[in-house]
């Protein structure tokens, strides 16, 4: 028999308000993890997230130190022998900047209509706080959970941090042990359209830094005579893709991408996508990339190579005929399965040493890296989860890839042997990591309702013969 989730929805029908300020609390705590000034606001932020863990009625709730920003975690196991669902989040927050883009100070929530602006709004102060509400909604209903479940929210996650990494591949084949672990930090394909994200992009993050002259010097007296660094920067970048096909030249690069699958090629093409408004949202009037694919198919498996930061030369207003002493550049390379940071990294500075650059000379360094990951989304709880979805948007969930990159879920599906179901609530433009960054309050809503019955859903015995 199919329990009735009707008690708790009512709840969260009638506390969805005070979840709402709630929300916005939490959101108005700064909690920028790169930014190392922000350090006792990220402190602050962890303590926020603990406090409402205990108020929820979790157990074991414990600000978790590490090397960096602290973790937070929490539990309750109470339903022996029902399965466990790890909760995943992030507590943190991209910096805010360029702050003059934001129609509202973004550190101040913000509504406007459904829409719910401010830094974290949807990444994923907004997203993960469904998980805990949906939770605590349940155990003040009832004062019990029909499964068990753990929380665990890191502050670390917008800043390519490793503590979370370290924590979960030391101790978590014994603390965190778990059935499926539910992340909601992604979106969904369109408005109210649930969808389930079986892959996500890796990163190989690199800093290039290019000095010539051990002065700037003037333009006009060594200009063609000196190699300019500003010049070489931009050889080496102009090298790394080849403008015609949109292939990137390192050598290697494509040799352990696995291809799409045709199942997949025709699934992608059955979504709507409508590539005029996409242009029109975005203010460009093309696309571009690798020759072949869709943009769909670019963004979501296909692996990338691109400029995040340019620096060097003269910055200020007006001419100043200089010739720069040095350049340097941001290049990220999101990454499909089976590639890795490591290797991929290796390749880059291989394809960079063998570059002919007279006069200059090329440090090139390895910031970052995620791994990517493609799910297996088969078992009683993913399909759980996707029932939730159906029920509470009344439509049936779609599976889709994404270009974005979540670190630690390819550790989870390694370590802790559980699949992961990749739930996001969010849209596509959501602005988020962008100025006025939303979350839509219905999603906000509809993602705790949905949480609630995926938890019913999955404390109920697996239908005899392997469900229908
Ligand atoms: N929530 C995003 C990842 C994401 C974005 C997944 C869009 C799916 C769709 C996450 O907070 C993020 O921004 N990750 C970084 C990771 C990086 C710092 C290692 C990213 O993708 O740039
Ligand atoms: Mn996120
Ligand atoms: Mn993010």
């Amino acid at each position: 028999m199919a329990r009735s989730s009707d008690d708790v929805l009512a709840r969260i029908d009638r506390e969805k308000s005070t979840y709402l300020e709630e929300l916005k609390e939490y959101i108005r705590i700064p909690s920028i993890s790169t930014d190392p000034a922000y350090a006792p606001e990220v402190r602050r932020c962890a303590e926020f997230v603990r406090d409402r863990m205990l108020e929820a009625g979790l157990e074991n709730v414990r600000i978790e130190p590490t090397a960096g920003h602290p973790l937070v975690y929490g539990d309750w196991l109470r339903a022996p022998g029902k399965p466990t669902v790890l909760f995943y989040g992030h507590y943190d927050v991209q910096p805010a900047d360029p702050r003059e883009l934001w129609r509202h100070d973004p550190f101040e929530p913000t509504i406007e209509g459904d829409l719910l602006f401010a830094r974290g709004a949807t990444d994923d102060k907004g997203q993960s706080y469904t998980h805990l509400k949906a939770v605590a909604a349940m155990l003040a209903e009832r004062g019990s959970l029909p499964v068990n479940v753990r929380f665990l929210i890191e502050g670390e996650e917008e800043a390519g941090g490793s503590a979370i990494e370290k924590f979960v591949r030391e101790k978590g084949g014994e603390q965190l042990p778990c059935d499926v672990v539910v992340v909601s930090d992604s979106s969904m394909y369109a408005p109210g359209q649930p969808s389930l994200l079986y892959g996500l992009k890796g990163l190989c993050y690199m800093e290039l830094r290019v000095t010539g002259p051990n002065r700037d010097l003037h333009s006009g007296t060594f200009g063609g005579a000196v190699a300019n660094p500003g010049n070489a920067l931009a050889a080496i970048i102009a090298s790394l893709r080849d403008p015609a096909t949109g292939r990137i030249l390192i050598d290697g690069f494509y040799a352990d991408v696995l291809p799409l699958e045709s199942w997949e090629r025709e699934e992608f093409g059955r979504l709507p996508f409508d590539e005029a408004a996409y242009k029109a949202g975005l203010g460009i009037d093309d696309v571009c990339g690798e020759a072949g694919y869709t943009t769909l198919e670019r963004s979501w498996a296909r692996p990338t190579c691109d400029v995040n930061g340019l620096f060097g030369g003269y910055q200020g207003a007006g001419a100043k005929t200089v010739l720069p002493s040095w350049a340097g550049a941001k290049v990220s390379m999101r990454l499909v399965p089976n590639q890795t940071p490591e290797r991929i990294a290796a390749l880059f500075e291989r394809h960079v040493a063998g570059l002919h650059l007279p006069g200059v000379k090329v440090e090139v360094s390895y910031l970052h890296g995620a791994e990517p990951v493609l799910i297996d989304t088969s078992g009683p709880l993913v399909e759980a989860a996707l029932q939730a979805m159906e029920e509470v948007w009344g439509k049936r969930p779609v599976r889709v890839r994404e270009g974005g990159s979540i670190p630690i879920v390819a550790t989870f599906s390694q370590v802790l042997g559980a699949p992961v179901a990749l739930i996001g609530f969010g849209l596509t433009d959501d602005n988020l990591h962008s100025p006025n960054e939303k979350f839509n309050v219905s999603h906000f809503y509809n993602g705790i309702r949905t949480i609630a019955r995926l938890l019913d859903l999955a404390g109920e015995p697996a239908p005899a013969g392997g469900g229908a």
